[in-house]
């Protein structure tokens, strides 16, 4: 089956073909050559990664999804959540980011956090939705060099690594976009 993933983030499109291999072929935006920012203007996941979805099938006409993404601060009252990409403006500049949170956070006891991703998928006839969530807490510090986006300070439950300090395949067991993914796959062989 043939997908086109509605993003241009080279971190997501990197795991998403890790996760989705032998089972799909994923198509980006840039190979596509649609180059334009797709916008998201809901104050939900759920809703900007639907619309980023139907957008792009509007232009293409083809199977579709879409990823997004928040990281959910416990003390911060959910922050940065669906703001999660500028949290620390319009650069959307991961290390400016993390500095931000981690400043935020500089008192803060409680470090606990989620990631939570949503996937949307259409084809036009049918609309779905998955979501995947991975418990953690935020580190003191950023620690390693893999992965992307908040990776470097952000350590899921019963480790004492980041993610961004394990290897893709690692992240990959049992990360937020792994869950949804997982959940999408099995409906995916369902309605095919
Ligand atoms: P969006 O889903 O593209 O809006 O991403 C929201 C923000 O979360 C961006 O700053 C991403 O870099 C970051 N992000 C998304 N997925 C992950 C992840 O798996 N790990 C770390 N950061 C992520």
């Amino acid at each position: 089956m043939d997908l086109i993933f509605a993003t241009h983030n080279d971190g997501k499109i990197k795991e998403i073909r890790s996760l989705l291999s032998g089972k799909a072929r994923v198509f980006s935006l840039g190979e596509l050559n649609l180059n334009e920012e797709i916008d998201e203007p809901f104050l939900t996941l759920e809703e900007n990664a639907m619309h980023k979805a139907k957008e792009i099938f509007r232009r293409t006409g083809k199977a579709c999804f879409a990823d997004d993404t928040g990281l959910e601060v416990h003390s911060l009252g959910g922050k940065p959540g669906v703001l999660s990409a500028r949290y620390a403006g319009e650069a959307k500049d991961p290390v400016t980011n993390m500095e931000k949170l981690l400043l935020e956070m500089k008192n803060s006891k409680d470090r606990s956090a989620r990631f939570r991703t949503i996937i949307a998928f259409t084809d036009g006839k049918k609309e779905m939705i998955f979501e995947g969530i991975v418990n953690g807490k935020i580190s003191k510090e950023k620690k390693g060099n893999k992965g992307f986006g908040y990776d470097p300070v952000f350590i899921p439950e019963n480790e004492t690594r980041t993610f961004a300090e394990m290897e893709p395949e690692e992240k990959n067991k049992f990360s937020h976009r792994a869950k949804a993914v997982r959940d999408f796959i099995y409906w995916l062989r369902i309605i095919l």
